[in-house]
C-alpha cells in the first residue's frame, strides 16, 4: 500500500497572537480579552464561580503583555520556522492591534502594518499562511460596552474585522479560520467569547445567544471571504476528540453521544449551514428562544465552510454513571472520565495516539469535507542538560505515535487531510494556566512562569526530529 502522503502537505505549525505577540501596548494595540486574564489563581474566574475581572491591576501578573515577544522576534521565530521546512503556519490576528477598541470606523495602520511584515516574512520563504480570526481574543471595550457576543451587533463588528483584513491581505493569505474552537464556549465561556453573566442571567441561553451571534458571524466571513478571494479556503475549528462511551452499557453510549453532539452542535452548523434537529429540540425543550431574523437562515445557508479544521490533543469518555462521573479530570478544559486504558500527560490530558485516528473518522464520516489538523501537541515541562541541550524524546514519542496514526487514517482510511501543524512550535504561554512551563515548542524560549527570561530562543532535540518528518514527508518518523 501506498504509505505516502501527498507532496502538498501542509507541515508546519501553530500559535495564537494573545500567547505569543506581548507587545499588549506597542504599535497603537487596544487591550483584547487575554490581556486582563492574569495568571495564578484568579486566571479562570468563572469555574471557580468567582467574578471575571475587567480590568488589570497591579496585584496580577498578566502573561499576555509580554508573553514570548514575537512581536519583535517574528523575524527570527519564522526563519526557524522555515529551517524546519515548514509549508504552513497557522497563526491569529490580534484584533486590538487592528481596531483597538472594535467599534472605530478606521482601522489601526500601524496593526496592519505589522501583519503585513509577518504573512512577507512567512511568503518569503514559501510558507502558507492559515489564519485565524478570532482566537480567545476580542476587544475589552466590546465586552464592557455591549456584553461581547451575547449582542448582536458584535457580528458587525467583527465583519468589519474580516472586512479589513481580507481586503487587506487577500494577495498574502489562502486559508482562513473564522473562529478558534468555537466550541470551547461550552466550557471556557470568558476565554472564548467575552462572556460575563449578570446576576440570575441563565447561563445556558446566555451561551446559546453567543453561539447563534457567531455562527451568523462566521457564516457570514466565509461568503466575504469568497467574494473577496475566489480562491481561498476557509475553515471551522473544534476543540477535537472523539468521546468514547465508558462502558457497552447503552446508556454510557446514549450518554457518551449527547456529550459528542454538544461539541459538534457548532460544526454542525458550520458545515451544514443548519440547526442539527436534535440542537432544535434542546433549544425547546430548555425554553430557550434565539433572537433568529428574517434572513439568518439563508445567512447560514450561503456561508458552509470549505474544511474542517480541529485540534487534538487528547479523547475523552463519558458515562451515565453518576458514581464513575465523580472521577473526572481535565481534557483541553473540557472534564472527562479517566480512561483506565490511557496514560496522561504531567497536565492530566490523556495520551491517545489511535484517537486521532478515530476522531479523523470520525469527522470525515460526519461532513465529507477535507479536515486540517491545526493543533496537536505535548505540554511538558522541560530541562536544560549541562551542555545546554535539551532532550525531549517524550515529546517525540507523543508526536511520532500521532503523525503515525494520522498517516493511518490518510493512507489506509482515505481520509482527506490538508495538512498538520503542531502546536506550538515555539514554547508560549499556556491558554488554560498562563504558565510558560508548560512546554510546546520544539524550540525553548528563555521564561519561566514568573515572567523572568532572557526570552533566547533555542531548538530542542525535537527540532531536528520534526525538520526530518517535514523533510521526508511524514516517511521517516
Ligand atoms: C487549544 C487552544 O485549546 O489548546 C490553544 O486553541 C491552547 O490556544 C492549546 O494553547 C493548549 O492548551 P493549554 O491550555 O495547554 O495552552
Amino acid at each position: 500500500m501506498n504509505k505516502k502522503l501527498t507532496s502538498g502537505f501542509l507541515w508546519g505549525g501553530a500559535t495564537a497572537a494573545n500567547q505569543c505577540e506581548g507587545a499588549w501596548q506597542e504599535g497603537g494595540k487596544g487591550i483584547g480579552l487575554i490581556d486582563i486574564v492574569p495568571y495564578g489563581p484568579d486566571r479562570m474566574p468563572v469555574a471557580k464561580g468567582k467574578k471575571v475581572m475587567l480590568d488589570i491591576d497591579d496585584k496580577h501578573q498578566y502573561p499576555s503583555h509580554e508573553a514570548i515577544d514575537f512581536f519583535h522576534h517574528f523575524k527570527e521565530d519564522i526563519a526557524m520556522f522555515a529551517e524546519m521546512g515548514f509549508k504552513c503556519y497557522r497563526m491569529s490576528l490580534s484584533w486590538t492591534r487592528i481596531f483597538p477598541n472594535g467599534d472605530e470606523d478606521l482601522p489601526n495602520e500601524q496593526g496592519l502594518a505589522f501583519y503585513d511584515q509577518v504573512f512577507d516574512e512567512c511568503l518569503k520563504y514559501e510558507i502558507e499562511p492559515l489564519v485565524t480570526v478570532c482566537h480567545f481574543d476580542l476587544p475589552v471595550h466590546l465586552i464592557k460596552k455591549f456584553g461581547a457576543w451575547k449582542n448582536r451587533s458584535m457580528i458587525d463588528y467583527y465583519i468589519k474585522f474580516c472586512k479589513t483584513i481580507f481586503k487587506r491581505y487577500k494577495n498574502k493569505v489562502k486559508y482562513w479560520i473564522t473562529f478558534n474552537e468555537i466550541n470551547m464556549l461550552n466550557h471556557l465561556p470568558f476565554t472564548s467569547c467575552g462572556l460575563v453573566l449578570e446576576n440570575n442571567e441563565d447561563e445556558k441561553h446566555a451561551k446559546y445567544l453567543c453561539a447563534h451571534h457567531e455562527l451568523i458571524a462566521s457564516a457570514k466571513a466565509v461568503k466575504l471571504a469568497h467574494e473577496i478571494m475566489p480562491d481561498c479556503m476557509v475553515g471551522c475549528m473544534l476543540a477535537g476528540g472523539s468521546f468514547y462511551p465508558y462502558t457497552c452499557a447503552p446508556a454510557d453510549v446514549w450518554q457518551a453521544k449527547q456529550t459528542e453532539r454538544g461539541n459538534y452542535f457548532f460544526i454542525d452548523v458550520q458545515s451544514r449551514g443548519e440547526y442539527p434537529n436534535y440542537a432544535l429540540k434542546w433549544l425547546e425543550k430548555d425554553g430557550i428562544e434565539l433572537d433568529w431574523q428574517a434572513n439568518d437562515k439563508e445567512i447560514l445557508k450561503e456561508g458552509t465552510v470549505d474544511f474542517i479544521g480541529f485540534s487534538y490533543y487528547c479523547s475523552r469518555c463519558d458515562t451515565a454513571d453518576s458514581e464513575i462521573t465523580l472521577n473526572r479530570m481535565a481534557a483541553n478544559a473540557f472534564r472527562t472520565v479517566r480512561n483506565p486504558y490511557l496514560k496522561a500527560s504531567e497536565w492530566g490530558w490523556q495520551i491517545d495516539p489511535l484517537g486521532l485516528r478515530i476522531t479523523l473518522n470520525d469527522l470525515y464520516d460526519r461532513y465529507q469535507k477535507p479536515l486540517f489538523i491545526v493543533e496537536n501537541g505535548l505540554g511538558a515541562k522541560d530541562t536544560i542538560t549541562k551542555d545546554g541541550s535539551i532532550e525531549d524524546d517524550y515529546r517525540i514519542s507523543y508526536m511520532k505515535e500521532h503523525i503515525k496514526s494520522m498517516i493511518d487514517a490518510v493512507v489506509e482510511d482515505g481520509v482527506p487531510l490538508m495538512g498538520y501543524t503542531m502546536w506550538s512550535p515555539i514554547d508560549l504561554v499556556s491558554a488554560s494556566t498562563g504558565e510558560m512551563s508548560k512546554r510546546y515548542g520544539v524550540i525553548y524560549v528563555d521564561k519561566d512562569d514568573s515572567g523572568k527570561g532572557t526570552l533566547i530562543r533555542k531548538r530542542k532535540k525535537s527540532f531536528y526530529w520534526y525538520k526530518k518528518v517535514i523533510e521526508t514527508n511524514g516517511e521517516v518518523l
